[in-house]
């Protein structure tokens, strides 16, 4: 769990913000045309950890990804665009929040398609933990996600704790 001092000095959530634009190609896509869910999933992984890298300075890992629901059918062509911050750091641990919007460029709409909440574990090279920085809110709307994020936590250890009580 050693690094260096200069890393784990508080940050704000801002250095972390990430935005990734994705164009919904043939590939990505069901035999109807709608943006398969794995694919969305990749993507919020990996705005994720864009998020988790920015603000922990290291390599990470994703823990888990929280139940997720998709609002809106996503079609080939359209923008499918992910922002991602850090909403809690706790010791080695991190959740990150990624909120997915749709945007049709001929009919100028945008919806809100999915959002997500990942846990990041940072690691060195060797894979061993790393204690990460702790992020400070400074939005309104940062320090409801620190609150509820602190809540998400309990709510996923007792969860993890029941499944593995029941293996
Ligand atoms: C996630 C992983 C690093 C946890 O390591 P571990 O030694 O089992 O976990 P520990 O009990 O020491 O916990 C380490 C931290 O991870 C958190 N954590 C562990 N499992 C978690 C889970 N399922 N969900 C959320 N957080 C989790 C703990 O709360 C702890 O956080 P803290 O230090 O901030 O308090 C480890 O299981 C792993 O490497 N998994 C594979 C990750 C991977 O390959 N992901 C890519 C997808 S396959």
């Amino acid at each position: 769990m050693n690094k260096p001092q200069d890393s784990l000095m508080p940050r704000p959530v801002r250095d972390s913000q990430s935005e990734i634009t994705e164009v919904v190609l043939p590939n990505d896509t069901n035999p109807l045309g709608s943006l398969l869910g794995g694919r969305l999933m990749h993507w919020i992984d990996v705005a994720g950890a864009l998020a988790a890298h920015r603000h922990a300075r290291s390599y990470v890992v994703t823990a888990s990804i929280d139940h997720m629901d998709f609002w809106t059918p996503v079609h080939v062509g359209d923008l499918v665009i992910l922002r991602s911050s850090v909403n809690r750091v706790f010791n080695t641990s991190m959740e990150v929040g990624v909120k997915v919007w749709v945007e049709n460029y001929l009919s100028d709409e945008s919806r809100h398609v999915s959002s997500a909440y990942l846990t990041f574990v940072a690691i060195d090279a060797a894979g061993r933990h790393l204690k990460v920085a702790p992020v400070v809110p400074e939005t309104e709307a940062e320090k409801r996600r620190y609150e509820d994020a602190g809540r998400r936590r309990e709510i996923r250890k007792a969860e993890r704790d029941r499944r593995e009580s029941n293996a």
